[in-house]
């Protein structure tokens, strides 16, 4: 059988520097079932889900976000007419959807001439599960890491934006930074760089680490996954961001990502010590938010506070 993600030539020349279509084969496949996503969202830890109103703007303002008041398991059942937005994170916690990111990114990395995808240089393999009403909004942002898009079922238009030379979003917004919400203000001018890829169940799309974007769906509900991964230099990158972020957060405003390297390779290291000693007490979400609050404060878990149902 051929791999479920198929790049063609032109993909494997942009890779990973430039956004692309691709096909897959994935639409259709019982992981992506309104039935077993409901079972999914029912055995997510609170913070592994997160929703609120489709009828966002594309500059949403975080703190005036419409909520739905629906459990989780609600708003996927009535994803037709719940006018939702959700986001499953984290789904490799199921060994079914471990096996599937696994089984997907192997694929691509074969393609690309590598054994697989350790092979390739992919690591932290995530996946973030879609499920959307007709017409619902994504606002604008930027994720710390790879991802291939995948269209499972109905239509959605994802708009990536091009930012290398920096004048879009300014170096500082891409800092890591809990206690900020990850929306970007954005403006309509912004669309003249825009790469637009409309989809349907069986397209998808390469949004490369960092570039921001917002995704609109069509007139049918929407699922899709983000099938993510990092390699040595972005993990070595958000260190950098992460320290970055800090550091800013207690008064010491630093210079841009990639400016000074050798001090970036100190933050870096940096970042790994102060991270050893509390790896293992993540395991439990009290700890993990307790962990966040310590660091950035109460806003730090933002997206808990607004949760109903
Ligand atoms: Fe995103």
């Amino acid at each position: 059988m051929g791999s479920l993600i198929e790049l063609a030539a032109e993909g494997r020349g942009a890779f990973p520097h430039r956004p692309f279509a691709l096909r897959h084969r994935l639409a259709g496949h019982p992981l992506f079932s309104l039935e077993k996503l409901v079972e999914v969202a029912g055995r997510m830890p609170s913070d592994g889900v997160e929703y609120n109103s489709g009828k966002v703007g594309i500059d949403q303002k975080p703190e005036e976000t419409p909520l739905v008041d629906l459990p989780p398991t609600e708003v996927v059942r009535r994803i037709r007419e719940a006018n939702a937005w959700m986001v499953l994170k984290r789904v490799e916690r199921f060994p079914e959807y471990k096996a599937l990111l696994q089984e997907v990114l192997d694929g691509v990395a074969r393609d690309m001439g590598h054994r697989d995808a350790g092979d390739a240089g992919f690591t932290n393999l995530e996946g973030f599960v879609f499920v959307s009403s007709p017409n619902a909004t994504t606002p604008f942002h930027s994720d710390p890491e790879d991802n291939f898009f995948v269209q499972i079922h109905g239509d959605k238009f994802f708009h990536v934006i091009d930012n290398r030379d920096g004048t879009v979003v300014p170096p500082q917004a891409f800092e890591i930074t809990p206690s900020m919400h990850r929306n970007l203000p954005y403006r309509e001018e912004f669309e003249s760089r825009a790469t637009v890829f409309s989809m349907k169940a069986g397209d998808g799309c390469f949004v490369p680490y960092l570039w921001p974007h917002w995704v609109r769906t069509g007139d049918s509900y929407s699922i899709s996954m983000a099938m993510t991964w990092k390699s040595a230099e972005v993990r070595r990158s958000n260190k950098v961001l992460f320290m970055n972020g800090l550091l800013r957060k207690w008064g010491f405003p630093q210079k841009p990502l990639g400016t000074n390297p050798a001090l970036d390779s100190l933050k870096a290291a940096a970042y790994t010590a102060l991270r050893a000693p509390i790896e293992p007490l993540r395991g439990s979400e009290a700890l993990r938010n307790l962990i966040r609050g310590a660091l950035f404060g109460r806003n730090a878990n933002y997206y808990l506070a607004g949760r109903k149902g």
